[in-house]
């Protein structure tokens, strides 16, 4: 389901980072070999496609690439887990949109498999779900599984800080020179039903440990409880909260950042 801050200068181009295709800030040139991490059904993958770069769609569900080989006819497409994919070859870009938050087991280990995958200079660009990300949302269904005496659902996204994540990505050999967490309220064009409709898509799992006669008085509960912060006359509006960040592979051999006491001035 699709529900669907600064400028800056750089190797990426000039852009505004604030709701500009991430396509623009990834800045794809013709010929360029590009890795879409999580690539879902390829939408993304074929924008990095229309600027003339050569792209390879990776993602973890069989079902997913099967949709994007299926849409996207003439385009590259491969099973893998952000993990522990490898590649024959190094790559000048990875991307990633929309997908790092559902890669939860290791946050370090998918930036070490994204080092591996590029070449010196290669950029890592991407955008996430960010601390706050639908906290709203998250607050009603956690109040609402309590009143109903239910085990607190356990959440399956990563939404860090931002200093949290610049700190892994220098930390996995990436100089950042981009990152920013933005709040994007989002109109839920295809879930009239608001938090309820976003819960049964996203929040599956939880739901199907649910006594049967409890899950409609709960998503009612849900909705009542986000209604006041979510609902406009305009219709039901996700407290999206995103980060985005641009980081460069450092070269190889490159001094470790001095730190301490005894760092040199
Ligand atoms: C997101 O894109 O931020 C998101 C989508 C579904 C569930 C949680 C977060």
């Amino acid at each position: 389901m699709n529900w669907a801050v600064t400028t800056y200068d750089s190797p990426f181009g000039y852009v505004s980072a604030k709701g500009a295709p991430l396509v623009d800030l990834l800045d794809p040139q013709p010929g360029e070999r590009i890795i879409d991490l999580g690539c879902g059904t390829g939408a993304f993958s074929a924008e990095i496609a229309e600027r003339g770069a050569e792209v390879l769609g990776i993602d973890g569900s069989a079902e997913m690439i099967a949709q994007a080989a299926a849409l996207n006819p003439g385009l590259s497409f491969a099973i893998g887990d952000a993990h522990d994919f490898t590649t024959s070859e190094t790559f000048d870009a990875v991307a990633s949109n929309g997908a790092l938050h559902w890669m939860t087991a290791d946050p370090d280990a998918v930036i070490a498999q994204v080092h591996a995958a590029l070449r010196p200079g290669g950029r890592f660009v991407g955008e996430l779900g960010g601390a706050g990300n639908c906290a709203e949302l998250i607050v009603a269904m956690q109040t609402a599984w309590r009143v109903f005496g239910l085990g607190e659902p356990e959440l399956p996204w990563y939404f860090p800080t931002p200093a949290e994540y610049a700190t892994r990505l220098e930390e996995g050999g990436f100089t950042v020179r981009l990152l920013e967490h933005a709040e994007r309220p989002t109109l839920m064009t295809e879930g009239p039903n608001g938090a309820a409709d976003w819960v049964r898509v996203y929040m599956a799992h939880a739901l199907a440990d649910v006594p049967p006669e409890l899950v409609e008085p709960l998503l009612g509960r849900i909705v009542d409880l986000a209604a006041p912060a979510l609902r406009r006359e305009s219709g039901w509006v996700a407290d999206y909260v995103r980060l985005r960040f641009a980081a460069v592979r450092k070269p190889d051999g490159a001094a470790p950042m001095p730190v301490g006491p005894f760092a040199d001035p």
